[in-house]
C-alpha cells in the first residue's frame, strides 16, 4: 500500500502539475489532499478545474472555508483573489468537503489537528517569530482518541514525520505550492523553507511499519512568480520565486 500525501497546494497549479507528473514514476495506490487547495494570488481557477476531476480524497483547510463562511468583503488577500476567479461548482465542491477522512481504512487525515482547522499539530510559535517543535506531550494529547496507525496533517508547510504511542506515526508532507509565508497574528511572523521546490510525500506500508519518503519537486513557477508580480503580490512572488519571503 502506497499513499501519496498533498497538501496547501494554494492555487499553483504549475506546483501541482510536476507533483502529479512526479507521481507517475510512483504509482501511488491513494492520492490524498490535505487542504488549503486554492487560496492565493496565483491560480485558483486552474487548481480547482484540475482538481475536481480528480476527485482525490480531500479535507478542508482553514484556507478552504474562509473561500465560502464569509462574505467577499471581509476576505483576506489570501482569499479575494482566489474567490473571483471560483465558480458556483468550485465553492460547492469545498462546502462539501469533510475536515477530516480515513482512508484505506487506516490512514487518518485532517488538514491541521483533529479538533482545529487553524492549529499546527506539530510546530509552535515563539514571541520571536520563529517556530520550534512542541513537546512529545503536547503533539500527544491533539492525537488522543485517534487510533489509525498513519495520521496525515498539513498546514504548517513544513515536511516532518513524528512518531507517537501506539505504534503511530504522523506524517505532514509539506505544501505543495507554498514554501513560506509571512503573518502578523498573534505578532510578526514567517516561516520559509528557504527552497521553493513543491513539497509532497509518499508513504508507504512496509513490514516494518509505514514508511514515508518526502520530495522535493524542482518546477518552472516563472508564470505563478508573473502572475503574483502582476497582481501586486511581490511577497508571493518572492516565495514562490526563492522560498524566501524577501
Ligand atoms: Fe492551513
Amino acid at each position: 500500500m502506497k499513499i501519496a500525501a498533498l497538501a496547501d497546494i494554494h492555487g499553483n497549479i504549475d506546483a501541482l502539475e510536476a507533483v502529479l507528473a512526479d507521481l507517475e514514476r510512483h504509482r501511488p495506490d491513494t492520492i490524498v489532499n490535505l487542504g488549503d487547495s486554492l487560496s492565493s494570488p496565483l491560480a485558483a481557477g486552474e487548481t480547482a478545474e484540475r482538481l475536481l476531476p480528480l476527485s482525490l480524497p480531500t479535507v478542508r483547510g482553514n484556507h478552504d472555508r474562509a473561500l465560502v463562511d464569509r462574505p467577499e468583503a471581509d476576505m483576506g488577500d489570501w482569499e479575494a483573489p482566489a474567490f473571483r476567479e471560483l465558480s458556483g461548482a468550485h465553492l460547492q465542491w469545498i462546502r462539501d468537503m469533510p475536515s477530516a477522512l480515513v482512508v484505506e481504512g487506516e490512514v487518518y487525515m485532517c488538514h491541521a489537528t483533529p479538533q482545529n482547522d487553524d492549529v499546527m499539530w506539530t510546530e509552535e510559535l515563539l514571541p520571536s517569530g520563529h517556530f520550534t517543535l512542541k513537546s512529545q506531550s503536547e503533539i500527544e494529547v491533539l492525537a488522543e482518541g485517534i487510533s489509525y496507525p498513519l495520521i496525515l496533517c498539513g498546514h504548517s508547510h513544513t515536511p516532518r514525520t513524528v512518531m507517537l504511542s501506539g505504534e503511530r506515526i504522523l506524517v505532514n508532507p509539506g505544501s505543495v505550492g507554498c514554501p513560506g509565508f509571512s503573518y502578523n497574528v498573534p505578532f510578526d511572523h514567517k516561516l520559509e523553507m528557504a527552497n521553493p521546490f513543491a513539497s509532497y510525500a509518499i508513504i508507504e506500508k512496509t513490514e516494518a511499519g509505514w514508511q514515508p519518503t518526502f520530495h522535493q519537486v524542482r518546477y518552472d513557477s516563472s508564470r505563478m512568480v508573473k502572475i503574483a508580480r502582476d497582481g501586486g503580490y511581490d511577497e508571493w512572488a518572492n516565495v514562490i520565486a526563492t522560498g524566501r519571503v524577501g
